[in-house]
């Protein structure tokens, strides 16, 4: 029975399995930011969320975590690879981040990408109460809307798109390109990160479907002949800043960032790269630029260390595969050749960390290292910015993440340009104390201002302005 005025659907469930000493399997709910944006809503509205468990043919009845009513998505395993690692992350990622690695183009993969999008719509469909609303996330589920639409034309459907919108010359190689916007276009609201993101979709909506746009508002005809109106426009995301302040302030956590400088030799200047070990990150670009410094004489591992904590990610995915090589034998060749037997050039952890440890290696880095080529937000920069309380340390951050057009203060950087990128790590590095703390304090009130929740309320009420129209 359709119950829940309030459903969110995305490709991953909010939780993680926990397996007790005696075997019992618990779910808790994962420490997302957006997770903690919805909760209140979830439980105000009776919310439900639709989503994969991320494994194999896990058959789930819907259940309940920390008072969220979970509705398991089912796939099986030709499902994952059609769909999730290769519809998704070999098609779409490559070909929304500027094709960095090539985009593969396959039938079969669509065709498991229009079938499982349309289980997640029904899932949605079937569990959201009449005139409820359905909020859609991300570039896996972008056929979703316009699924959900047809089968309840009495839900108000948002999209938020959480990675880069291409540029309408690389859009227009998707085979089905027009599919695509048609599925996005059922939503009511077509959320984005950057300003940026929405011009482009707007204009491939113009020049595909040769729709009138006005502004942000797009007329879309219906099956019936009559025409709506969908917004799409930018929201960008953050991160839910109360945990990391908290953490921040926690006498322990301190303590631990103390100890990591200790263990690395009390170096005069730690760096730090925190990321997915993703090719859009342009961990390659920022370990060749280190390398090079250090090569030059500009630095020298007895003072400098560069951490770079590179968790696993999608590691059936060839592109994956071989970053992973490329990373680890560039790292194995700028250690072998200028590590002491005392110190470390690259201090690489391929390994994902609890939060805690996150924010001890932030409180610990003097300068943190974002230098994606393509990203959509990029909220490691923001938590690096909400855990510096004491207004120290520079963010060194690339013009090519959503990030870039708020946090105005880092020093920026075209991470293809590895001289400039060097000098941008140099002057980080030898910034005085009272320009880091001028730089920080703006960074922060930005960051502390636009937090997860004034995201999510500015979503929402243009959610609710759709759903007055
Ligand atoms: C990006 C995407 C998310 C995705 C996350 C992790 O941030 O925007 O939708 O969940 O990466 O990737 P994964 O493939 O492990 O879900």
């Amino acid at each position: 029975m359709a119950v829940a005025e309030f459903v969110v659907v995305a490709n991953r469930l909010p939780v993680d399995r926990v397996v007790g000493p005696d075997g019992e399997e618990t779910w808790r709910t994962s420490p997302g930011g957006l997770v903690a944006a919805l909760e209140p809503m979830m439980r105000s509205a009776n919310g439900a969320w639709v989503g994969w468990a991320g494994q194999a043919d896990l058959e789930l009845e819907p259940f309940e975590a920390d008072g969220i009513d979970l509705i398991p998505i089912t796939l099986s395993l030709s499902e994952v690879e059609d769909y999730y690692e290769g519809f998704a992350n070999d098609t779409i990622w490559p070909l929304y981040h500027d094709v960095i690695a090539p985009p593969q183009f396959h039938r079969e993969w669509w065709e498991a990408y229009v079938r499982v999008n349309r289980r997640f719509a029904q899932a949605a469909a079937d569990a959201v109460a009449p005139d409820g609303t359905v909020w859609v996330h991300d570039y896996q589920l972008q056929l979703v809307p316009q699924m959900v639409r047809e089968l309840r034309p009495d839900v108000t459907i948002g999209y938020f798109h959480h990675i880069p919108f291409p540029a309408h010359g690389l859009y227009a190689q998707l085979p089905w390109r027009d599919q695509v916007l048609q599925g996005l276009l059922g939503a009511d609201v077509i959320g984005f990160q950057r300003a940026q993101d929405a011009t482009y979709f707007l204009t491939a909506v113009r020049r595909r479907l040769r729709y009138e746009v006005k502004g942000p508002g797009i007329a879309v005809p219906g099956p019936d002949g009559q025409m709506r109106t969908a917004v799409a426009r930018a929201f960008p995301i953050s991160i839910d800043t109360e945990p990391y302040l908290a953490l921040a302030a926690r006498e322990d956590v301190q303590a631990r960032a103390a100890e990591i400088r200790a263990s690395l030799g009390n170096p005069r200047c730690i760096l730090l790269g925190v990321d997915r070990l993703d090719y859009t990150k342009g961990i390659r670009h920022r370990i060749k630029a280190y390398g090079e410094l250090i090569e030059d004489g500009r630095l020298d591992v007895e003072d400098v260390t560069l951490i770079q904590v590179a968790s696993p990610s999608r590691e059936r995915v060839d592109a994956y595969v071989h970053l992973r090589d490329e990373i680890e034998l560039l790292v194995a060749r700028i250690n072998g050749d200028h590590d002491t037997v005392g110190h470390s050039a690259i201090r690489y952890l391929h390994q994902g960390f609890p939060r805690e440890e996150m924010v001890a290696l932030y409180l610990a880095a003097d300068v943190m290292l974002v230098t994606a080529l393509r990203d959509g937000m990029n909220l490691v920069a923001k938590e690096y910015v909400a855990t510096r309380a004491d207004d120290r340390g520079v963010l060194v951050l690339s013009e090519f993440t959503g990030a870039a057009d708020e946090l105005r203060q880092a020093v920026r950087v075209n991470p293809h340009d590895i001289d400039g990128l060097k000098d941008a790590i140099m002057q980080a590095i030898e910034m005085t104390p009272a320009e880091q703390s001028k730089r920080m304090r703006a960074l922060r009130r930005r960051v502390l201002e636009n937090d997860v929740n004034a995201w999510s309320s500015s979503f929402l009420a243009a959610l609710a302005d759709a759903r007055r129209r």
